[in-house]
């Protein structure tokens, strides 16, 4: 059992839990992430290790409420109880100074890239983190990705804070520019990485994005998180979830997501409507 020690909402529908966790704090990297199940009857969903504290033994999780176990989860309160966490997970990326790395985050994106971008500014490279989001209100870890990064632009879909428009049209102009680019770490919504790998490809500069199939085991057994990269399969848990972003095939795993929304829609229905199913509402939402 590991008990959530804090929680604050970082914007609508996104909160951050600072979990005990002192074997995981010991071993975790960037990059690495931990499935999580909060019940005995839990789904167990894939959640990247956003921070941690070795001294406190602490890991933070950073969670968007998109369906059953999220919404579930951002309910849970400091005191709680969640029943297993399974990691650290996955290949951490590997991380040694370059004159200049571009961070590109896409909403929820700025959780799993705030690691990464703090041991590249630790380490010495010239660190520039592009965040988007789809409005001001929505950018989470401001102050934080300030703190890690010599420079910080914006971009909203709404225009309601810095560039209106995408944050690889940011890209595009920073790889024009003649700023030396060493790599491109791209995290957020499938449709935006590969975007920014398609912004990247014709400089040549490496892209690395992080994916989020569909998860089960995180064990490389179920076949859950099945990808094609460069013409190979490659199971995100176990082989990523990291890869190079110029050979992932997108319109795939694009295509791949999208192929459990039934039964995510009817478990959503059972958790918030008691009719609908044979569980009591648990979410207080009227
Ligand atoms: C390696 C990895 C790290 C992740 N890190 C984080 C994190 O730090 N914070 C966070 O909030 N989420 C993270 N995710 C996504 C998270 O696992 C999903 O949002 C979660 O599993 C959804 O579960 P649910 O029961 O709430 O929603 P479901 O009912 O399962 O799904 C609801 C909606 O979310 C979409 N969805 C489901 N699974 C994923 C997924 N793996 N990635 C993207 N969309 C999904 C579905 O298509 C559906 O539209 C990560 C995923 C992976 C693979
Ligand atoms: S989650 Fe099962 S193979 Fe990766």
């Amino acid at each position: 059992m590991y008990r959530i020690l804090s929680k604050e909402v970082l914007a609508p529908r996104i909160k951050s839990f600072q979990i005990e966790a002192p074997e995981i704090a010991r071993k975790a990297q960037p990059g690495h992430f931990v499935i999580v199940r909060l019940d005995k009857k839990g789904e167990r969903i894939p959640l990247t290790i956003a921070d941690h504290d070795t001294d406190a033994g602490t890991i933070e999780l950073v969670v968007q409420e998109v369906g059953r176990t999220t919404v579930q989860m951002g309910l849970m309160k400091q005191g709680d109880y969640i029943m297993d966490i399974m990691g650290p997970l996955g290949i951490p990326l590997h991380i040694e100074k370059v004159d200049c790395v571009v961070f590109v985050a896409g909403g929820l994106g700025v959780a799993p890239i705030y690691p990464k971008a703090k041991r590249h500014f630790e380490v010495g490279s010239h660190v520039i983190s592009l965040i988007g989001a789809q409005s001001r209100d929505l950018i989470i870890m401001r102050d934080r990705m300030e703190k890690v990064s010599h420079e910080v632009r914006y971009s909203t879909d709404d225009g309601s804070f810095g560039h209106h428009g995408f944050v690889t049209d940011i890209l595009k102009e920073i790889l024009e520019q003649s700023t030396k680019v060493d790599e491109v770490i791209a995290v957020g919504p499938l449709v935006m990485m590969k975007a920014a790998a398609m912004v990247t490809r014709p400089f040549g500069v490496k892209t690395i994005v992080s994916l989020n199939p569909i998860m089960v085991d995180g064990t490389g057994m179920c076949g859950g998180c099945r990808v094609t990269v460069g013409g190979q399969t490659k199971f995100a848990c176990v082989d990523g979830p990291a890869f190079d972003g110029h050979q992932v095939d997108f319109d795939e795993l694009i295509a791949r997501q999208s192929r459990f929304l039934e039964q995510e829609k009817t478990a959503m229905q059972s958790f918030l409507e008691p009719s609908s199913g044979q569980e009591e509402c648990r979410c207080h939402r009227g």
